[in-house]
């Protein structure tokens, strides 16, 4: 169960959005036409059923064989998986096949180190790119394939495809008989984490795929809600709070906290316009930017998280569980801050579970979307991305 809560810890007033109702109908009707990239909207147009079933094979037998599952992808081609995968891993310790990502970075330092720890390991790569032509997926898969080749002799069932069905990509895939998987074409990467892109990592990490579609599913109950919370950001917004910072209290959600950022930095910063995402990790960054917080510049407001229920330690001192006190810090963490003139949503999940988590992504989704049309513009591209690719890409040439 997820509950929201927009007005203990702010300004702001349900009436407040009243002079929003026309916009939001009319946004309503344009994303049930369901015209371009708005296929995410629903699960069978995200996924098929021959998909899942194909996800779940091929998961089992790459838990059977490897000892690491390497992800290479950038951007919404890696940070969905990556949320769900460190939310439900330990701290500590990791599965027999261990989930790692890369090909998210140029850091050489990290590649030295990754091969220096798989190279006596079984390795699957999963290589995910919708458009094929990423630089910095491209450069990692290249160093990868060459220590496959190093190691094994046939490499046919050590590497998976995620693509668009058209790309380049695609077509090397099936002339080296790989395993693929194809993201959707009306799905834009930052919203492809319930189709293969996700769901196939996801998977392999043994975190309930089932339930993560069936929370997927129960995103539709909160719709409502999402636009809701949409309309308060642009509230926020035309006071002048051009900042957003996402609040977590448990560290295992900052993974999370880095796929909201690619969401509402990609879908609504452009023409010069919307609110820059940030987040934190508390109460570690209460000790850092809490400061500027509770007393710097009003230029930022706060979405906070809260989780009911999780392991049950108890402190002696204050005769409560630490989840008690941990909560009870969000609340008076927002209470104090309101003082200081910085408000705060919260958002509470009963419990930590692939459920939540994915009703939770479904309900940012359509928010950052529908945030989108209140600004006048095109959600579901990235002009600005292009660019940087561009002058770097003519640069190396
Ligand atoms: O949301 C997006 O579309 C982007 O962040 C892409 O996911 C990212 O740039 C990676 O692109 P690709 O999957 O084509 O390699």
């Amino acid at each position: 169960m997820i509950k929201y809560d927009f007005y203990t810890y702010t300004d702001k007033k349900v009436e407040d959005l009243n002079k929003y109702k026309d916009r939001i109908d009319s946004i309503k009707a344009t994303m049930l036409k369901k015209s371009s990239m708005l296929d995410w909207l629903d699960k069978d147009t995200t996924i098929t059923n021959e998909e899942i079933k194909r996800i779940k094979e091929i998961s089992k037998s790459i838990r059977e064989k490897a000892d690491v599952f390497l992800v290479i992808g950038i951007g919404g081609s890696y940070l969905g998986a990556y949320s769900f995968i460190e939310a439900f891993k330990n701290y500590f310790t990791h599965q027999d096949t261990e989930v790692i990502f890369a090909g998210y970075s140029l850091s050489s330092e990290y590649l030295k180190d990754l091969f220096e720890y798989i190279k006596d390991k079984d390795i699957v790569v999963n290589f995910i790119s919708k458009s094929g032509s990423t630089m910095e997926v491209n450069i990692v898969y290249q160093e990868v394939l060459k220590l496959l080749n190093d190691k094994y002799d046939d490499i046919t069932d050590r590497v998976i495809i995620t693509t668009d069905k058209e790309s380049n990509l695609m077509k090397y895939a099936k002339e080296n008989n790989f395993v693929t998987f194809e993201v959707p074409r009306n799905i834009g990467g930052r919203y492809s984490v319930f189709s293969p892109v996700g769901l196939l990592p996801i998977c392999v990490s043994n975190i309930n795929v089932d339930e993560v579609l069936k929370g997927l599913e129960a995103g539709k109950e909160d719709i409502d809600k999402a636009m809701e919370y949409a309309c308060i950001r642009d509230l926020f917004y035309n006071e002048g709070k051009v900042i957003e910072s996402f609040g977590v209290y448990e560290e295992k959600l900052l993974p999370f906290c880095e796929w909201l950022k690619q969401l509402f930095a990609e879908t609504q910063g452009k023409e010069n316009k919307a609110i820059l995402p940030i987040s934190t990790c508390n109460t570690r960054d209460l000790h850092s930017l809490g400061q500027f917080y509770q007393e710097g510049n009003k230029i930022l407001f706060e979405t906070n998280f809260k989780i009911e229920k999780t392991t049950n330690i108890y402190i002696d001192k204050y005769n409560k569980n630490l989840s008690d006190i941990n909560n009870l810090a969000v609340d008076k963490v927002a209470e104090a801050h309101m003082n200081g003139k910085t408000y705060s949503n919260i958002i509470t999940i009963d419990e930590l579970n692939p459920y939540n988590l994915a009703k939770l992504m479904y309900f940012f989704m359509i928010s950052a979307a529908t945030g989108g049309y209140l600004l006048n513009i095109d959600p579901f591209n990235q002009p600005g991305v292009e660019e940087y690719k561009k002058l770097l890409k003519d640069s190396l040439n």
